[in-house]
């Protein structure tokens, strides 16, 4: 069957100073969504086509200190309790997502999502994931693309070629985080979607594929779940063992080796997406979720604005005002209060590695 896998142990930080590392983004309902960001992860599989199996209990990979909020919320929203993999550090997701792919049957297809995304048009969604499933029960690593509109930075890009008898492209290059000209040259040149961060693969072909690019990860991942505890809804891997893993994201560990490579004997994948996807990864993206005033400013809980353009005003108790500003986001909250350009919302993340660092 489909396993879906959550990937949900990251800190958001550049959604500071409402997100905080007790209580991460992926725990927090933005825009109008009716539920939180990890339980609009897991919901977005209902409705998916009968056809397909599911296992009704999903994986969810998370930090360890974070592990009631997980239960919690997912219990709020799925059929059956989830199991939730708890990590003592955070990796990155290359290991996170092997301790899932461990966990799973071999056999099994991991459907892996990363909490931090919004999808509106969910029939889309799923049609896609019907032809991942086809192409994944090959062995295929299968990705979803998103058609590129400006030269962002901060996602992957997948080089899209011909089209496959399933609906799916072949997938001929992966490049993750490319400067920005060579973004630019990417957007130009009309070849390249964007890496959505969902992708699915069999449990097996995922290790087959770790053990040819980072065979010290997989070592390692196995390690610390035979050294570390299980009971029926936490997998506990051990500290140490993890702690010496080595830290690498999916995309960076396996996906841009991908291309050609005899060695997954099926070839990689990649297949359209076009489901309203968003990425909630700074305040400039949050800021799109809501509906704006005639000057195009969203005003999200008690604000007020004169003469303002373009901002993003967010208030989550006391009273947010502005004057006369020009792409500007303001974020309230109880202990802090953020001031930022709205171009310049993803240096966030740096600021507070730089409050991290003097604390
Ligand atoms: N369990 C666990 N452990 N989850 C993690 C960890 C970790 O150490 N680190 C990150 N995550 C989770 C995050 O919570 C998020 O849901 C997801 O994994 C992706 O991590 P990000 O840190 O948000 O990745 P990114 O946005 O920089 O890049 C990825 O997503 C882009 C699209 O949003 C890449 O896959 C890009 O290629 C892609 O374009
Ligand atoms: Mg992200």
């Amino acid at each position: 069957p489909i396993q879906p896998v959550i990937l949900c142990g990251g800190t958001g930080s550049r959604l500071w100073p409402l997100s905080r590392e007790t209580f991460p983004k992926q725990f927090h309902r933005l825009g109008q969504a009716a539920h939180t960001m990890l339980q609009e992860t897991a919901l977005r599989l209902n409705g998916l086509d009968a056809d397909l199996p599911i296992h009704p209990r999903p994986i969810a990979v998370a930090n360890v200190a974070h592990r009631f909020i997980v239960a919690q919320q997912l219990q709020e929203v799925c059929t059956q309790p989830p199991r939730v993999v708890l990590e003592p550090v955070g990796r990155n997701t290359a290991p996170a997502l092997t301790l899932a792919a461990l966990q799973a049957e071999p056999g099994d297809v991991l459907l892996v999502m990363p909490a931090d995304h919004v999808i509106q048009h969910l029939p889309a969604l799923h049609a896609a994931i019907a032809i991942a499933w086809a192409d994944a029960c090959q062995g295929a690593m299968v990705t979803f693309g998103i058609r590129a509109d400006r030269p962002e930075t901060g996602y992957g890009y997948i080089e899209m070629g011909t089209a496959t008898a399933s609906g799916s492209h072949e997938l001929v290059s992966f490049a993750e985080k490319p400067d920005a000209t060579t973004a630019q040259a990417y957007l130009d040149g009309g070849r390249h979607v964007w890496n959505s961060g969902m992708f699915m693969v069999r449990a097996e072909a995922w290790l087959r594929a770790l053990r040819h690019c980072r065979p010290d990860m997989l070592q390692a991942c196995s390690d610390a779940l035979a050294q570390g505890q299980a009971d029926t809804d936490f997998i506990r891997p051990d500290t140490d063992t993890f702690e010496a893993c080595p830290a690498d994201s999916i995309d960076y560990a396996v996906m841009e080796h991908l291309g050609n490579n005899p060695a997954w004997g099926i070839p990689p994948r990649v297949v359209p997406l076009d489901a309203g996807w968003s990425d909630l990864g700074a305040w400039s993206a949050v800021g799109e979720l809501y509906d704006t005033d005639e000057a195009g400013n969203a005003l999200v809980g008690i604000t007020r604005q004169v003469g303002s353009r373009n901002c993003l005003l967010y208030s989550s108790g006391r009273l947010v005002a502005a004057v006369g500003l020009q792409d500007v986001v303001v974020v309230e909250t109880d202990d802090a209060v953020l001031v930022s350009h709205k171009d310049a919302s993803q240096q966030v993340k740096q600021l507070v590695e730089e409050l991290k660092a003097s604390d």
